[in-house]
């Protein structure tokens, strides 16, 4: 099938069969398709938490938006972003790198020394506003890749923060939550939008041509 064939399939399901869980195989390509986004100045400000343990699922129910949703998919993804930019994370990325591509330590200096000079003049508050769009890219991956193997998904950003960042400790790895994706398969009787049209504003309207 083609991406946009792909695309056409998937909707964000509302139900899930609790009995039906991904391959290790068919999660590992979903979130290999999400490492592969890329990301401002390539620091991948984000990290992806993948979490099966029923315990921990029922722990973020409250505040969910899709509490079944939570309950019956068979992985929870979530995206989490860099609380902050610092000089230090900007060098181990870009140490990082050097060594993977093996340059010279300092090779990318004079660009590191940029983006230092740009996020230090910013506040934590823009910098996570910064790090938490990264993530829609690896989240939009994600779910085409999903699709792509006939795995249903629902991206949500309707869910508790603080519950999220709480009950995965993400705030002490300096992380905040932005969004989840739900991964699993859909329970055909109760998904209510399993059996409707897709719907998208015409073409013509959403581009805008000059
Ligand atoms: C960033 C984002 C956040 C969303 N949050 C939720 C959510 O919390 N709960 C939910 O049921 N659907 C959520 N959705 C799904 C959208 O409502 C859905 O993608 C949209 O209506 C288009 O329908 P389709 O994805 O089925 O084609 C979210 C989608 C995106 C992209």
């Amino acid at each position: 099938m083609s991406l946009i064939e792909d695309l056409n399939w998937r909707h964000a399901v509302k139900a899930y069969d609790p009995t039906k869980k991904l391959k290790e195989e068919d999660l590992n390509k979903i979130l290999e398709a999400a490492r592969l986004a890329p990301t401002s100045s390539g620091l991948q400000p984000f990290r992806v938490i993948v979490v099966e343990n029923q315990e921990l699922k029922e722990k973020m129910v409250p505040g969910s938006l899709n509490p079944e949703v939570m309950r019956d998919s068979s992985h929870v993804l979530v995206f989490a972003a860099w609380d902050s930019y610092s000089d230090e994370k900007i060098d181990e990325v870009y140490d990082y790198h050097t060594e993977v591509r093996d340059l010279p330590k300092g090779r990318f200096s004079s660009y590191t020394d940029k983006i230092k000079e740009i996020y230090g003049a910013q506040t934590p508050e823009q910098h996570f506003a910064h790090t938490a769009r990264q993530t829609y890219i690896a989240l939009g991956l994600a779910m085409a890749q999903a699709a792509e193997l006939k795995i249903d998904s629902t991206p949500a950003e309707g869910f508790s923060n603080d519950v999220v960042d709480e009950v995965l400790g993400l705030r002490q790895l300096g992380l905040k939550s932005v969004s989840l994706l739900y991964l699993g398969y859909k329970d055909e009787k109760n998904d209510w939008l399993s059996h409707m049209k897709k719907v998208r504003i015409p073409m013509e309207e959403f581009i805008i041509k000059k």
